[in-house]
């Protein structure tokens, strides 16, 4: 074939799917090295494209808040950028990064995590963060069942302090727990409870491995004569992950582990519940938050209101949120399949 129809026919391609008057959405995701993240910056890229619209992707690096900053007044300043939708860092970092684009009156829709302190914000498209935690905390009573003459050693993991989602979940999760560790039923040898001292900054693996680390060192955990730890509350599976490293760097097996949760069905996750080191995870359907961000970005293009289902459960600390909240699922080894 002669180099002109050659270079005819790879320009078409882009001429057709790149439309130049397209409502034009940029798309920020907090970073591309967890698994969750890079799936669903890339799913929603996808779906929006296939329905018309034009998409700037954007991930924000290494966990970079000052990056996801930077990013946002940049597409905030661009004149063809139309709707912004953004999976932050650190929701509670970006009120001043979004004055741009609430001073030009941009469309900005808060992708899983809560953006707070600022009513930039249309619409907000997440989970019920809520009922992750309660499905976490009833599955380690199940498992455990925990009695004031039985009592069961557990090690609670919070996320990360400046993700609003990570109060969700322990919120409600404590709910169902509290109780027992009210009667004695089950206890946390190592006396780290609250937030300020369960929490992993910014969801690290590498941080929950040596938080489990200390806790081994601290209390004495064992699998064979050390003290017995029956289960942990680990609110995503990101965390789960560097738990699971440090219990198997120390000698722990599929026959003594403890019964560990999770969120977010990531690779990882699903190998380790299958393999018996994870006891369950969290499904969070991508394409189903993916759709909800389509449609409320249909319907913002037409100048017409989204389908919310949810105006109570969150508050940013301005105003009460117009949110969409998707349906999480629980996954344990009798479900995995579906998955697989
Ligand atoms: C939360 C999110 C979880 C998990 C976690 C770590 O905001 O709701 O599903 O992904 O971040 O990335």
């Amino acid at each position: 074939m002669k180099l002109k129809a050659v270079l005819a026919l790879s320009v078409l391609p882009v001429l057709f799917t790149s439309q130049a008057n397209a409502f034009t959405v940029g798309v920020l995701m907090p970073t591309q090295d967890e698994a969750r993240w890079y799936r669903e910056g890339f799913g929603i890229e996808n779906e929006l494209k296939n329905s018309g619209f034009n998409v700037e992707l954007f991930f924000g690096g290494d966990i970079d808040v000052s990056l996801q900053q930077r990013q946002i007044k940049r597409l905030s300043n661009d004149s063809n950028i139309d709707a912004l939708v953004i999976g932050s860092i650190d929701g509670n970092a970006l009120a001043d990064a979004l004055t741009i684009a609430k001073s030009k009156k941009l469309p900005v829709i808060s992708y899983d995590r809560l953006i707070t302190g600022t009513d930039a914000v249309t619409y907000y498209a997440t989970f019920d963060n809520g009922k992750v935690g309660e499905i976490q905390g009833k599955f380690l009573i199940d498992k455990l069942h925990p009695t004031v003459d039985d009592p069961k050693n557990i090690e609670i993991f919070y996320g990360s302090l400046d993700d609003n989602n990570a109060k969700f979940f322990y919120g409600e999760a404590m709910k169902i727990l509290q109780p027992y560790i009210d009667s004695g039923a089950l206890v946390i040898k190592s006396g780290e409870i609250k937030p300020e001292e369960t929490n992993i900054p910014s969801w690290r693996t590498d941080l929950s491995s040596k938080r489990m680390d200390a806790i081994m060192d601290k209390v004495g955990y064992g699998p064979e004569s050390g003290e017995r730890l029956d289960g942990i509350l680990s609110p995503a599976d990101c965390i789960s992950s560097g738990i699971i490293f440090t219990l198997k760097k120390r000698g722990y097996t599929v026959e003594n582990i403890p019964v560990i949760t999770g969120q977010d069905s990531t690779p990882d996750a699903l190998k380790n519940i299958q393999e018996g080191y994870q006891a369950m995870t969290i499904f969070k359907d991508g394409k189903q938050l993916q759709d909800t961000v389509l449609d409320m970005v249909k319907a913002i293009s037409k100048g017409q209101e989204a389908n919310i289902n949810d105006t109570t459960t969150y508050n940013n600390g301005v105003m009460d949120m117009k949110s969409f909240l998707c349906t999480p699922e629980l996954i344990d080894r009798s479900n995995i399949n579906k998955l697989l």
